[in-house]
């Protein structure tokens, strides 16, 4: 299965801080918000990635991910010149799709907990269909909303409702076969001039080939669409991190971990990092036992 990163946008609710950089190059504690949602694609077994972002920013993640190879990755890169919304991220990565299964996360969606690994195993090899992920929230007239049954069977999906049928929002991380390009080409741009996710989505549910898995709230799926939750994403894992001494979306040790890389290119690439606390965390690794 190939992974799309969609780091495009203007990020304007966020200015002054996307005056000369996008949001998802904004720090989250230790590191660019974009390593986290890179992070999950790699948990999920997923090595051959897309990022997709605005003509301005692109240099600056081929500056930070290079071809990918030293993580034990593949990764390209496209332009999206204008945010004309989700869906258009499956016309553009049309090639690289290639006519295969994909995985798409939004570059701005940092989701931490036990269970991850677990909700993402069986979804790399899924043939047919559409899985998203439900998260109950507060607030669920922010996002796009599921309304479910009692057998949990969506029954419809509205961006961004006055009056939500449900607390369940849909995450910004989602798996489709491979119509997906095809049905993202159909799509008419919304009131708001822009290809909506929930229309894409809303098709897969006609033809009954939705799947809606519900992540359970121990699981933390976190926003980071205002300076408040900004912050407070970096409270949240700066907190884990100062308990455990643990990172958490530390991709080097990810590859590392998962045997992406061999200890040889680990090494290799712990000698290219400037002397800071990062690297110490990486050093430190060598040493102890796996958690
Ligand atoms: C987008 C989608 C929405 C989804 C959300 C998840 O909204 O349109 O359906 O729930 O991402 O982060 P945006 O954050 O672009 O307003």
């Amino acid at each position: 299965m190939k992974g799309i990163i969609l780091a495009g946008g203007s990020g304007s609710r966020l200015a002054p801080l996307t005056n000369v950089v996008c949001k998802q190059l904004l720090p989250i504690y230790d590191k660019p918000l974009v390593y986290y949602p890179l992070s999950v694609l790699m948990l999920a077994g997923i090595r051959e990635i897309l990022i997709i972002t605005t003509p301005r920013d692109k240099c600056a993640f081929e500056a930070l991910f290079k071809d990918g190879a030293h993580l034990g990755l593949k990764i390209s890169y496209q332009v999206q010149d204008k945010p004309r919304g989700i869906p258009e991220a499956f016309i553009l990565g049309e090639s690289f799709i290639d006519n295969k299964p994909v995985c798409l996360i939004l570059g701005d969606n940092i989701f931490y907990g036990e269970g991850l690994p677990a909700y993402l195993k069986n979804l790399t090899s899924l043939q047919t269909g559409a899985c998203l992920f439900g998260y109950y929230v507060k607030d669920p007239e922010r996002y796009g909303v599921a309304e479910i049954n009692d057998e949990g069977k969506v029954l419809s999906i509205e961006e961004k409702p006055k009056n939500p049928k449900s607390n369940y929002a849909i995450t910004g991380l989602y798996f489709y076969d491979n119509q997906v390009v095809t049905l993202a080409k159909q799509l008419k741009p919304s009131k708001r001039g822009e290809l909506e996710i929930s229309d894409l989505n809303n098709e897969y549910l006609k033809q009954n080939n939705l799947h809606l898995e519900i992540m359970g709230r121990g699981m933390a799926w976190l926003d980071t669409g205002t300076h408040e939750s900004l912050h407070d994403a970096s409270k949240f894992v700066e907190v884990i991190e100062s308990r455990q001494g643990l990172k958490i979306a530390c991709i080097e040790e990810i590859a590392y971990r998962l045997k992406y890389i061999s200890k040889a290119q680990y090494l290799q690439l712990i000698e290219e990092y400037p002397q800071s606390q990062y690297r110490a965390y990486l050093e430190s690794l060598l040493t102890r036992e796996f958690v």
